[in-house]
């Protein structure tokens, strides 16, 4: 267990909206695999996402939209297996649960079933109403996502900061509370005013997590591999870098490749 918590009781829904009115900040990064799982659930993370941002860091891809529902659940299986204290949370891949909340339920049950995570998470408000309303009413956990939504970059065309007009910021403290009121048992607020947060934070009693959504946010979620460095390429303003993994990676291999060439490795402790 971490230096940090002493708390070894598996987190659960109930318990991050406890925490939210003790006033304890929920700490949630993504992961897509079984050795970074355990390391960050080892390091006493609450939640763990199983985000669909594994498009991007995991395939290589620009968006997320590419990826698909099998795909998320393969992830989902491997991060499940290796977690046992954090909520393990996997998002809803894009067209998965969109415009038919009978195929919406359907994923989430396939998500639940096949891969024993906790809750998952979907992308908007009014216009998924149904979704998420069929979903629950099975009794799978949502955390809901509101603000710059990757698997809608083809209708904004830029991942630039959202809700920064009135009638945006209106239109997402509606949705905020429709996803409270609906039942959801929290809110990803990403790349919006820190002082828009901080109304949300203020009006909703459910936990909400910033990604460049500013402190006021009842937590904070991260993508791993941007607060390792292990992605060079990608530094928005609110990216705090805990690490430089590529360059220890790059060098680490960089040695090995040089030990290998020059007959250094293996040596003879190293054989049988
Ligand atoms: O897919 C993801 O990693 C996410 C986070 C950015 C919140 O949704």
């Amino acid at each position: 267990m971490s230096t940090y918590t002493e708390d070894t009781r598996k987190v659960t829904t109930h318990r991050l909206i406890e925490m939210k009115q003790r006033g304890e900040k929920i700490s949630m990064l993504t992961a897509y695999d079984y050795s970074m799982a355990s390391i960050v659930d080892a390091a006493g993370i609450d939640v763990v996402l199983v985000g669909d941002s594994a498009s991007n860091v995991m395939a290589g891809n620009s968006t997320t939209l590419p990826v698909t529902l099998d795909q998320m659940i393969w992830y989902a299986q491997s991060v499940r297996k290796a977690v046992k204290r954090a909520l393990v949370c996997v998002d809803l891949p894009f067209g998965s649960y969109q415009g038919n909340s009978k195929e919406a339920l359907s994923s989430a049950v396939r998500i639940m079933k096949e891969t024993g995570a906790e809750a998952i998470k979907v992308e908007g408000g009014k216009e998924i109403k149904e979704s998420v309303e069929r979903i629950l009413s099975a009794g799978i956990p949502i955390m809901g996502h509101l603000g710059l939504t990757p698997q809608s970059i083809n209708k904004f065309g830029t991942y630039a900061v959202r809700a920064k007009d009135e009638a945006e910021a209106q239109k997402l403290i509606e949705d905020a509370h429709l996803l409270e009121e609906l039942g959801c048992f929290g809110i990803v607020l990403e790349k919006i005013p820190a002082q828009l947060t901080k109304r949300v934070a203020e009006e909703l009693t459910i936990p909400t997590i910033s990604i460049g959504a500013g402190p006021y946010a009842d937590g904070q979620v991260l993508v791993i591999h941007d607060m390792l460095g292990i992605n060079k390429d990608f530094s928005p303003r609110f990216l705090r870098r805990y690490a430089d993994l590529h360059t220890i990676i790059q060098e680490a291999v960089e040695h090995y490749v040089k030990d290998v060439k020059d007959g250094d490795f293996p040596n003879e402790k190293e054989s049988y």
